[in-house]
């Protein structure tokens, strides 16, 4: 089961691994939960959830969905992409989630939508242990590390098992860097400024769900100003930001903002009067001070150019 906010990965990686996709609808931003409690039976093998869900909203009654899951001898299946409202604050363990994995790529550090590469370690409660793949690093008692095969009901090796190193070792640093109360800090401030800018636009873009408070990140919508949200990106590249828009599909013309911790009031500022400049300018012919202005972008997609030209740059 997949809460209809979810993001496509989740559906599509859940249909790989051979599982039948049951998506539940959602109600004020939320799981729905008469629809959700009228799916869970004893077929449920798990529920796969991002908290904070992709509208930015904390699913309020996700404990209650955790048990009714477990009552139906269900796992639950947390998507890490979120962590960032989380860190320090909530352990995924809390919520009742019994498989988790952090999007190191997404909240550690790496920047957002930077395209990869990926990095994501699966958690695992106790009782799940046995199952993780193999070889297991453990530690013996005089401090040394060895690889363990053994663990009989193992899922045996994974592809890529090991994970990205550069990244797996960029997100350490950045733990270690902030420690616990750098990590808190982290996510509160991605909170407090997600729900500053929901509040400054939300004056003049409509901010679906509006009564409740935004987490790290929220998505507004430029249907009821009567723009495409595709124009006001073009409008923004202007400024020097490249938007994430049309995601989640189940907001109209939507356009997500998720600044993270990282982004000083200044530019936050500066982003928030690029959006509220789009809505009142004639979008037509931006952007017009970028290399390239409006790209055929299906044909850019179904032919890509990807040849370059050599500069002759020769390594120092
Ligand atoms: C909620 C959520 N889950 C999963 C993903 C997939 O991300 P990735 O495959 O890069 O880890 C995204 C991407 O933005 C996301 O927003």
């Amino acid at each position: 089961m997949i809460p209809e906010t979810a993001h496509g990965s989740n559906f599509a990686s859940a249909a790989m691994a051979g599982f039948e996709v049951v998506p539940v609808p959602m109600r004020d931003g939320e799981v729905d939960m008469p629809s959700f409690r009228a799916l869970c039976d004893d077929r449920v093998a798990a529920f796969m959830a991002t908290v904070p869900n992709t509208l930015g909203l904390f699913e309020q009654r996700i404990l209650e969905v955790s048990d009714t899951v477990h009552s139906c001898g269900g796992l639950m299946y947390f998507d890490g992409a979120n962590m960032n409202a989380l860190i320090g604050v909530v352990k995924p363990a809390q919520l009742g989630f019994d498989i988790a994995h952090l999007n190191l790529h997404k909240t550690f550090s790496t920047p957002h939508g930077g395209g990869g590469p990926g990095a994501g370690p699966v958690a695992v409660k106790k009782h799940l242990a046995d199952y993780l793949p193999i070889p297991r690093l453990r530690k013996s008692e005089d401090g040394s590390y060895t690889w363990d095969y053994a663990s009989r009901r193992s899922i045996g090796r994974v592809r890529e098992g090991f994970g990205n190193f550069g990244v797996l070792l960029r997100a350490y640093t950045y733990i270690r860097t902030l420690g616990l109360e750098g990590l808190r800090q982290a996510a509160r401030d991605s909170v407090l400024v997600s729900n500053y800018a929901a509040k400054r636009l939300s004056q003049v873009y409509s901010l679906p769900f509006s009564g409740k408070p935004r987490k790290h990140e929220f998505v507004i919508s430029s249907k009821p100003i009567g723009k495409r949200a595709f124009d006001i990106a073009k409008h923004i590249l202007k400024w020097g930001y490249a938007p994430t828009i049309y995601f989640p599909q189940l907001v109209d013309e939507a356009l997500m903002v998720e600044f993270t911790e990282s982004e000083t009031k200044r530019e936050v500022d500066e982003y928030i009067q690029g959006l509220l400049d789009a809505a009142k300018s004639d979008l037509t012919s931006d952007p017009n001070n970028t290399a390239v202005d409006r790209l055929d972008e299906v044909r850019a997609a179904r032919e890509p150019k990807l040849t370059w030209r050599d500069l002759g740059y020769v390594q120092p």
